[in-house]
């Protein structure tokens, strides 16, 4: 493995899934003293990056938090900058990432999203379905709340039809009816800008997650950065629940 590495991370104890809430592109642009698209346009560079060096470093999964249900209340032009910048990037980097391996997946409800990004997330979809390397899930038109409730009608539906009893479904049940159906949990959660909220954002998933929250804003942060959120998981004693003198 020839990528560099930033901070003492062990290859052999990489989390399988990582999830990034990429927070501070508004205020590095103001920072700037450049429009909010500005900063979302340089906060894509930062992803690039993320994505390449997941690739690269062998993680199983890596979840972007790229758009939410309620980020439709932003103004016109900066929801439309976005919608933009999610095409351009669908469009510019699909050739790589299907040539590194990667399988995309959109978390999130594709159909409500404008026609021409819903039709370039859906071909991304199918084009890499097949893919073995990184998992990379990009969360657009995504709401944690809603996922559980779209788990919960097709879990009713499955009982409806006669597949299954209300008394058997299980947590595998649930997690198999979410965006997510076959990746692990989270294991590390990093929201950039200092702000520590989950902002409705793998609820389930995050169940056991290790949280990192660097302060520094998400066009700012670089693989120096992410690796040291690696190291800092890694450091991390993880309980899942037990005594902490359990054994691993
Ligand atoms: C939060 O920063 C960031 C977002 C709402 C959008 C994140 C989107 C990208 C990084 C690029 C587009 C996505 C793809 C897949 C190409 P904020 O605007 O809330 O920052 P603030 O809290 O400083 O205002």
């Amino acid at each position: 493995m020839t990528t560099p590495l930033y901070a003492p991370i062990d290859l052999e104890r990489l989390p399988r899934h990582v999830a990034i809430i990429m927070d501070g592109n508004g205020r590095w642009a103001q920072q700037h003293k450049l429009k909010v698209a500005l900063g979302h346009r340089a906060g894509t560079e930062t992803l690039r990056e993320i994505i390449r060096n997941s690739s690269d470093l062998g993680i199983g999964s890596l979840t972007l938090y790229a758009f939410s249900t309620e980020n439709w209340t932003r103004s016109k032009t900066e929801v439309e900058a976005l919608m933009q910048l999610i095409l351009d990037f669908f469009h510019s980097e699909i050739d790589e990432l299907d040539e590194k391996n990667v399988r995309i997946t959109i978390l999130g409800d594709k159909d409500g999203l404008p026609q021409k990004q819903c039709e370039a997330l859906k071909e991304a979809e199918i084009r890499t379905e097949k893919n073995t390397g990184l998992h990379l899930n990009i969360a657009i038109n995504y709401g944690s709340r809603a996922e559980l409730v779209r788990a919960a009608q097709l879990l009713a539906k499955d009982v409806q039809e006669g597949l299954l009893q209300p008394g058997e479904i299980t947590d595998a049940h649930f997690a198999r009816k979410l965006y997510t159906d076959g990746q692990p949990d989270v294991d590390l959660l990093i929201r950039t800008s200092g702000e520590m909220r989950l902002s409705n954002f793998l609820l389930w998933q995050c169940s056991y997650a290790e949280f990192v929250f660097p302060t520094v804003l998400w066009p700012d942060f670089d693989l120096k950065q992410y690796h040291a959120c690696i190291a800092e998981f890694q450091g991390r004693k993880r309980r899942f629940g037990r005594r902490p003198d359990a054994d691993e």
